[in-house]
């Protein structure tokens, strides 16, 4: 619905402007804006709005913003909650009834749906995120997520304006692996050293963090969080997790 409001002026801004561009933005955005709002096939209690909010905020709690982030990588967290690879008892019920396509569809439109603002002053940022602890192994959250919690690329996904309880229920299920759905194992190792107290320092800042700002995507970012990446999945064996 808001699209169908939205094309006319975006059909002011761009010159050859038939009924080629709707047909070319339906399939996608449109079923998937369906589905946010209807919850498909599974019906009102399975649509996402109820739970992460009309403009894809979150609710503050337990259910994350999705508005604003990768498509990519919202699409993957939606296969891995079909397949079992994440599990969850709340999501793997309001997935199961997606096909494939819907899941790329309902991805399609939370990643094209801006940033909320969360408006709130910030903290400062708590230093084992910046700097890691050479002496515990722990690698600087900021080479992956960025400095101010953006995300890197597509496959490192922004944390900016999460809840704070959502975040660490996350630390917490890697730390336990109980979510282990990363290509490389790299969050369990990131995270084992973690203690709780830095876990709800990370987890408060990020929460009042700006969601606004795209994710990194510059090569010197790119590749910093890459060689980070591949030593950490070096580590992998030498070091368990979750000890
Ligand atoms: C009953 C509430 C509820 C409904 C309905 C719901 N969600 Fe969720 N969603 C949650 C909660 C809670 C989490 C956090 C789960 C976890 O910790 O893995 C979550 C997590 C997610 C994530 C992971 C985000 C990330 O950053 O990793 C995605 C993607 C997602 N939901 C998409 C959807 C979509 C799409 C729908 C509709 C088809 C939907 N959700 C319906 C509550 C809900
Ligand atoms: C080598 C890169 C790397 C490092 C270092 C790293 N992360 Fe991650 N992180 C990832 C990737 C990749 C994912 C997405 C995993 C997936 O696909 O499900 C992720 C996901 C997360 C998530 C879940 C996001 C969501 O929306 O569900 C949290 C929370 C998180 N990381 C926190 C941290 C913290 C805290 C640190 C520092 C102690 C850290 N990460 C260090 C790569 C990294």
């Amino acid at each position: 619905m808001r699209l169908a409001l939205l094309l006319p002026s975006l059909c002011g801004l761009i010159a050859a402007c038939g009924p080629a561009p709707q047909a070319r933005i339906d399939p996608f955005t449109k079923s998937g804006e369906v589905i946010a709002l209807s919850g498909g096939r599974g019906g009102a209690a399975n649509a996402c709005f109820g739970c992460h909010g009309l403009a894809g905020q979150g609710d503050g709690v337990a259910a994350p913003r999705l508005a604003g982030l990768d498509a990519g990588y919202l699409q993957k967290q939606l296969d891995d909650y079909a397949s079992g690879l994440r599990p969850d008892p709340t999501m793997q019920p309001a997935v199961r009834w997606l096909s494939p396509d819907d899941r790329r569809a309902v991805a399609a439109h939370y990643g094209a749906m801006a940033a909320p603002m969360t408006g709130r002053p910030s903290l400062s940022t708590p230093p084992v995120w910046l700097d890691g602890d050479a002496r515990r192994g722990v690698i600087a959250c900021a080479v992956c997520h960025g400095d101010d919690g953006r995300g890197v690329g597509a496959a490192n996904p922004a944390l900016a304006g999460q809840p704070a309880g959502y975040t660490l229920e996350q630390i917490r299920r890697w730390q336990a692996a109980k979510r282990r759905n990363d290509a490389r194992g790299v969050m369990a190792i990131a995270v084992a050293q973690v203690t709780p107290l830095e876990a709800s320092a990370i987890a408060g800042w990020l929460e009042r963090q700006p969601a606004s700002p795209r994710p990194y995507s510059d090569a010197a970012s790119l590749s910093a969080a890459e060689a980070a990446a591949a030593q950490l999945a070096a580590s992998r064996g030498t070091r368990r997790p979750g000890r």
